[in-house]
Order: structure tokens, then C-alpha cells, then sequence
């Protein structure tokens, strides 16, 4: 076993190559030489993504790939997609020409507010610590009037703040929960900042609260810190159409509209649909907020507990026939921004946001939001007819073929000739044997 090292992150790039090579690949140069091949030529462009993070090594490279052909409320937009898996950016791009001859998407942003909060502890009387909160809620509010001058200058910043009671669910717990419009930036940094600073206060001035002293107990902050859970902050996307307009191959569009409703209705009452629906969902969901610069952990784990608001974990996409319409559509919280964090600093971010006409927040939640509905639609519609595989397989064969080392013209003739045959690992090697 290696022994600890402290101190890494003070050791030069070249430092931490030769620390790998003495403790993990000792002789194995190709996999060093890869680092080093993954080096940007440019030093300026390395050194910025040296400086993302900390103790980097090298970089890890995902392909960014263009959907077009999407019209969303009127405007047409070719969306810029940073994802691994070989079929989402052609399913996306499949289902923006099926809608696009169909009256494209709809999208509208419900609402745009964030929210943190202080989790505090407070043992005393409540009725001294809620006219504590009463007494210096503005003193609270003038805590943060620096930080968020800015902020409040463009027409955002704090909006309100409130003591909540939570000793129902953990013995002595409050919160100082506060909710924020943080326009085209996701904030996170300003509302963390905020409800530090707010902490302060309550700790500050709760010392200096007579009935507090004469109790002998004050409120102990435990923590401050923003929600990624946001379900003020909202966007929908929609799409419909004539159900007979639906009509897909050999389906006719009643046929086809019945089956991805059901498809639909089978998301929301089982779970374990659920979960896989809606990870097809975020594969189109994730691919824009990379691209775009923005935090996709954050986005994941606030549209996986959105789906699970009333209880138990469901569909993120609803669909109905009423009448001759077919109406397909995705609700979900999105905090994303397109300013501050990568946004002008990562050269690609800076270009799929100029590619998408550099919308504002609440446009990219729009975009974000319809790429999702999209890839649900590309996914049921595979599921409910052809199978998932056929698309799917079709779209790996390039990873396979690069996989058993096929040359320019091996290639050719296989991407030829797995047009009308299964693809599979084993039909592919036994077709390069036969095809050398
Ligand atoms: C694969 O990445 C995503 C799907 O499984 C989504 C779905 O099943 O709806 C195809």
C-alpha cells in the first residue's frame, strides 16, 4: 500500500506526474504520455483549466455535439449538447424535426425564485425567539445591504425572510429560510453569502437579547447554506399536435398517441419506470446544463426530488389526449445561470452560449427544459415501437468498431451493412474477421 502524501496540492503539474509514476504506473509511460496528450497545445487555454480546479493532472475530454432544427416559441435554435452516450444528441435531433413539422415547442418560465436557509438551533421560549425575529428581521435584511447592492441595483436580491418552526420534525430546530430572484446568475455563491452573513446577525444580536440572557440560551447557528431544491423556480415545456398528425411509420396516430400516454401513465405509477424515464429525461437535460456552463448535480438532485413532491417518485413528463389533440409536456425546477461560474470563463461554454444566442436565464431554463422533453419523446417513442436497442445499437456501432481497432475502410463497410442487420459486440468482431 502507498503511503499518505500531504502537502499534493502544492507540488507542479510535472511534480504530480512523477508522484503517479512512482506510485501507481512505474513503468506503464503510454498512460502517463496520455495525460500529457491530453494537455490543451495552448498553455493559456491548459493553464485556465488547470485553475477549474484543484491538484489537476490533465483534462477529460467529452464531445460537445449540435441538436438543430429546434423551433421553440418561434425561434429556431440548434442546441449545443456535452454527453458521452453515443444515441442522445441524434434522438434530440430526431424529435426537433418531428416537432418542428409539427408546430415546434412552447416553453414558459413559472417562476425564478431561489431559496437557503440558516438551520438553527434554539432551546428556549419559542415566544422570545419568534419576537426576537419580528424585533430584528430588518436588522437581518441590513446585514446583507452590501452584498447585495449589486444584485438589487439590477433588479434582484433578497426577497424575503422568515423564521420557521421545525422542533416537530428534530427537537429544537428552526431555520431562518430566505427566498431570492438572483436573475441571470444561479446564485449560489450570493445566496451563500447572504445566509452567512444573516447567521452572524442571529448570532450577534441573539447574545445581546435580554429575554435570551435571561434565559441563558440562544440560538446556535448549525449551518448555512442554499437549497438545490427550487421548486419556485420552475420551468414548462410543451408540446401538441393533432392526434392524427401523430402518425409515425406504420403506426396510425391514434395507435401511436394511446401508446406514449401509456407510456406516460406507466412512469407515473411505478417507480422503477420512473426512475429510468426520467434519468432518459435528464440525458438531455444534463447534456445542455454541461454545455452550457451550469452545475448538472445541482439540476439532478432538484428534479429528482421535484419528482417526488406528492409523495412518492414520479413521471417528470405528463401526456393526454383530449379530444383530436395530443399534448406532451415536462414541469420541472431548473436553477441555472448565464452569468458568473464558467460562463465566460470555459471557451466552449462561451461558445454553445453564443450558439444559442446567449439567452438569458430564464430563456436557457426554456431551452434546457424542452431538450429534456425531447429526449423523453425520442426515448418513448423508440420504447413503443421499434424497441430501445435498434437506435441505440446502431448509434454504439462507432464505439464498438473503434473498440476492436477497425480501420477507415472496415468501418465503411460495417456502418453499410449493420444498416439492415443487428448490432451486437459479437456480430461486429465476427463482420471485421470476415472484412479484413
Ligand atoms: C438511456 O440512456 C435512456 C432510456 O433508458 C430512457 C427511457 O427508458 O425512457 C432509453
Amino acid at each position: 500500500m502507498n503511503n499518505p502524501i500531504s502537502g499534493f496540492y502544492k507540488k507542479t503539474k510535472q511534480e504530480k506526474l512523477a508522484w503517479l509514476r512512482e506510485h501507481y504506473f512505474h513503468e506503464d509511460e503510454e498512460t502517463l504520455a496520455t495525460l500529457e496528450n491530453y494537455w490543451h497545445p495552448n498553455k493559456e487555454v491548459q493553464s485556465l483549466h488547470d485553475e477549474f480546479i484543484e491538484n489537476t493532472v490533465s483534462n477529460f475530454y467529452l464531445p460537445i455535439g449540435i441538436a438543430p432544427n429546434f423551433n421553440i416559441n418561434g425561434k429556431l435554435l440548434a442546441i449545443p449538447m456535452a454527453i458521452e452516450e453515443s444515441s442522445v444528441v441524434a434522438a434530440a435531433s430526431n424529435a426537433a424535426k418531428f416537432w418542428l413539422e409539427r408546430g415546434g415547442f412552447h416553453a414558459e418560465v413559472i417562476s425564478s425564485v431561489k431559496n437557503g436557509q440558516v438551520h438553527f438551533t434554539y432551546m428556549g421560549d419559542k415566544k422570545h425567539l419568534i419576537a426576537f425575529f419580528n424585533q430584528h428581521k430588518s436588522a437581518f435584511i441590513h446585514a446583507i445591504s452590501d452584498l447585495q447592492k449589486n444584485m438589487q441595483a439590477r433588479g434582484g436580491g433578497l426577497l424575503n425572510v422568515e423564521l420557521i418552526d421545525k422542533t416537530n420534525e428534530l427537537e429544537h430546530y428552526y431555520q431562518l429560510h430566505a427566498t431570492f430572484e438572483t436573475l441571470d446568475a444561479m446564485g449560489a455563491n450570493f445566496i451563500n453569502s447572504c445566509l452567512e452573513a444573516m447567521a452572524q446577525a442571529l448570532e450577534d444580536l441573539g447574545s445581546e437579547y435580554k429575554p435570551f440572557k435571561e434565559q441563558n440560551t440562544f440560538p446556535i447557528v448549525e449551518m448555512s447554506i442554499l437549497s438545490n431544491y427550487t421548486p419556485e423556480c420552475l420551468v414548462r415545456a410543451e408540446v401538441q399536435c393533432k392526434v392524427a398528425d401523430l402518425k409515425h411509420g406504420n403506426l396510425g396516430g391514434e395507435e401511436f398517441a394511446r401508446r406514449l400516454v401509456r407510456a406516460v401513465n406507466i412512469a407515473k405509477v411505478e417507480p422503477r419506470r420512473a426512475v429510468t424515464h426520467n434519468k432518459g429525461i435528464m440525458n438531455g437535460i444534463d447534456a445542455v446544463v454541461i454545455a452550457t456552463g451550469n452545475d448538472f448535480r445541482a439540476v439532478e438532485a432538484g428534479a429528482h426530488a421535484y419528482a417526488c413532491k406528492d409523495g412518492h417518485y414520479t413521471s417528470l413528463t405528463h401526456a393526454e389526449i383530449k379530444g383530436d389533440t395530443f399534448r406532451f409536456w415536462i414541469e420541472l425546477p431548473l436553477a441555472i445561470g448565464t452569468v458568473g461560474g464558467l460562463t465566460s470563463l470555459h471557451p466552449m461554454v462561451r461558445f454553445a452560449l453564443s450558439l444559442l444566442e446567449n439567452p438569458n436565464a430564464k430563456e436557457l431554463m426554456e431551452i434546457i427544459a424542452v431538450a429534456g422533453l425531447a429526449q423523453n419523446f425520442a426515448a418513448l417513442r423508440s420504447l413503443v415501437t421499434t424497441g430501445i436497442q435498434q437506435g441505440h445499437m446502431r448509434m454504439h456501432l462507432g464505439n464498438i468498431l473503434n473498440q476492436l481497432d477497425a480501420n477507415a475502410s472496415q468501418k465503411e463497410s460495417a456502418e453499410a451493412y449493420f444498416k439492415k442487420h443487428t448490432v451486437s459486440f459479437k456480430a461486429v468482431k465476427h463482420f471485421l474477421e470476415n472484412n479484413k
